[in-house]
């Protein structure tokens, strides 16, 4: 999705937001552009294409402001091309905007604008933002700063939708003006200087300390300042956090590509996000939860919310949940979730899974599910992201800057969070108490059973090697091999291309078997060994009809019968989504080596989906 850069200080703006372009392009985009203050003006260089191309744009080194907003776009309102592509300016070239989001009423608001004498060059939604705020401008009566804030903020309370916004003004050149609605922005505060970004990997070599932005907050940024109002320009008092992650972690370090490097990140990922949660003699911790017992024997159903792969994580919470807890829990698709009226009320706890904690549909079921009075509780990997300020609860996942945009390292943190929660609260409860202890001597194993499972990399590269020109791969498992097999699926189909369908391995026999012929794959994830002897069976029929395939496994099985099996570490099967993974998340990005394609950013798809 879109992402923002900004820059005011005292060196040349234009490398430093070209340079934190090019740390956002992992979110995906199809065209870039920055605007600078110069002594005569707003300059502008946009184009569509690679961020890399703004170095080729005639009169690029020429620039020397150093105030400046940048922006890569991702198409939604108008196909990719230079008028489309961002910063816009008002008729008059007063203002230069950059903006993330959505402005839902920007047909009403151009019809406005039109009608007032205003022209549009491009079809885009953005537009009509300079345009508005030049509208306010002139009507002002205020001179100084004062009038350059109340434009912004009136063209804001007109806007609907959601929106992250830069701001500079050629009357200004000291300044800049920033804020936001339902999409992120951030503020890293320098020494003499601010840097503003939709993501904190981008700004992240420069500063850790960051403002976080809440919803309708304006903020008026010189070099040595950042004052926050709120929409009826009062002042906020706001302080900066400090941000742990260090700006290697965003970084390929000599590995080929980001995915791969987080692959291997996992032991590291898993461990972190363990922390000192607990140990094997002492009760589970979370320093962020008061819940008590009173608390929890009130909540009568769980929903787990959200999307994707974090949403394929939410089906090992809910294994773990329903077992060791014994409330009832269901797992949604946060885009279905809203529109479907689920059963919410003050006994219901919702939690939200989010890596980037910005999804716009996880977002709004958050909103609605608080709205019916249920309590909620975000997970996330973003500190300070939009999820963790709009739940009533948070809880971190200690996995590091996520770029690659296929999920690895947040899938497995977010499951092992889950499951650890799931052990805080059966020990509220006082039940299983037996289970819950010999599952935090397994959980504690985990990151050195990561680092012996990922030996099997050169294993799963042969095999990836002999399929890669398949044009369909099945995934089948029973239980939490199912949900695994979902995950194994979705990694493939966005980084490969190629179809893939996952199944529960008993389901096969009553239609999808149809699809199986002479040499097509299929791949069979099995770690319950309550489970394993019957998706042997089913393993057995697709044989029967001709399929290669490849097994993952921590189970006795005869290996003659498969093409590849693949050994991995005996865990508990509460935990073992976290191990089985991997080869599947090694098997997708050797596939897609071997097709010579963009692992990290894979076509059509973006890191952050803002948008519903
Ligand atoms: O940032 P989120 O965790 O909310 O993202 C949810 C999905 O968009 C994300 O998991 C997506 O499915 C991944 N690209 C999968 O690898």
């Amino acid at each position: 999705m879109c992402g923002i850069v900004g820059y005011i200080g005292y060196q040349k703006a234009s490398p430093i937001l070209i340079n934190g372009l090019i740390r956002l392009e992992y979110r995906g985009y199809d065209s870039a552009g920055i605007s600078t203050i110069e002594s005569d003006g707003l300059s502008i260089m946009k184009d569509k294409g690679r961020v890399r191309n703004l170095y080729d744009l005639d009169g690029i080194d020429d620039l020397k402001g150093t105030i400046g907003i940048a922006h890569t776009r991702w198409a939604t309102h108008g196909k990719p091309s230079k008028e489309n592509s961002h910063p816009h300016q008002d008729n008059s070239k007063t203002f230069s905007v950059v903006h993330n989001g959505i402005i839902e009423n920007y047909n009403e608001l151009k019809k406005f604008l039109i009608e007032n004498g205003y022209k549009f060059y491009s079809d885009t939604d953005t537009e009509t933002i300079p345009n508005l705020i030049h509208y306010y401008y002139m009507k002002n009566k205020n001179t100084g700063i004062q009038r350059f804030l109340e434009a912004v903020r009136n063209a804001c309370a007109d806007l609907k939708g959601s929106y992250a916004l830069e701001i500079i003004c050629k009357d200004y050149p000291d300044n800049m003006i920033v804020t936001r609605k339902d999409s992120p922005l951030v503020i890293g505060k320098g020494n003499g200087e601010n840097y503003i970004s939709s993501d904190i990997p981008a700004i992240l070599s420069f500063t850790r300390d960051f403002y976080l932005l809440n919803d309708f907050e304006i903020v008026l940024l010189s070099r040595d300042e950042a004052k926050f109002y709120d929409m009826d320009l009062n002042n906020i008092d706001k302080k900066t956090k400090t941000i742990e992650w260090d700006a290697t972690s965003s970084e390929k370090n000599g590995f080929d590509d980001f995915m791969l490097k987080e692959i291997y990140e996992q032991p590291t990922a898993i461990r972190e996000t363990i922390g000192s949660k607990f140990s094997e003699n002492s009760k589970c911790e979370f320093e962020e939860l008061n819940f008590d017992k009173d608390f929890l024997s009130n909540i009568k159903r769980i929903y787990i919310v959200a999307c994707g792969t974090a949403m394929h994580a939410g089906l090992a919470g809910k294994n773990a949940i329903e077992k060791l807890c014994r409330i009832p829990t269901e797992v949604d698709i946060a885009s279905e979730f809203r529109y479907r009226e689920p059963l919410i009320d003050d006994k219901t706890l919702c939690i939200f899974i989010s890596q980037s904690g910005e999804t716009a549909d996880t977002i709004a079921a958050l909103k609605l599910s608080k709205s019916h009075g249920a309590k909620t509780l975000a997970i996330s990997n973003v500190i300070g992201s939009s999820i963790t300020r709009e739940a009533d609860y948070c809880l971190y996942t200690h996995a590091g800057p996520e770029i690659a945009v296929a999920s690895t390292k947040a899938y497995t943190s977010q499951v092992i969070l889950l499951v650890i929660l799931a052990i805080y609260f059966a020990e509220i409860l006082e039940i299983n108490t037996e289970k819950v202890n010999s599952l935090k001597k397994e959980i504690l194993t985990l990151p050195k059973k990561i680092e012996e499972t990922l030996k099997s990399s050169s294993q799963i590269e042969d095999f990836a090697k002999k399929v890669y020109q398949e044009k369909d791969i099945f995934f089948l498992g029973r239980g939490v091999d199912e949900n695994v097999a979902k995950e194994g699926s979705l990694k493939l189909k966005e980084i490969s291309y190629i179809h893939s369908e996952s199944y529960a391995a008993g389901e096969l026999k009553h239609g999808p078997i149809a699809l199986i012929e002479k040499d097509v794959t299929v791949i069979g994830i099995m770690t319950d060994e309550k489970l394993v002897e019957k998706t042997v069976s089913n393993l057995q029929e697709v044989i029967t009809r001709g399929a290669k395939t490849l097994i993952i496994t921590n189970q006795k099985i005869d290996e003659s019968m498969f093409d590849m099996v693949i050994n991995i570490p005996k865990i508990d099967c509460f935990v073992s989504p976290i191990l089985s993974i991997i080869p599947l998340q090694l098997f997708s990005y050797y596939i897609a080596k071997e097709k010579g394609l963009d692992v990290d950013k894979p076509r059509n798809l973006a890191k952050s989906v803002t948008v519903e």
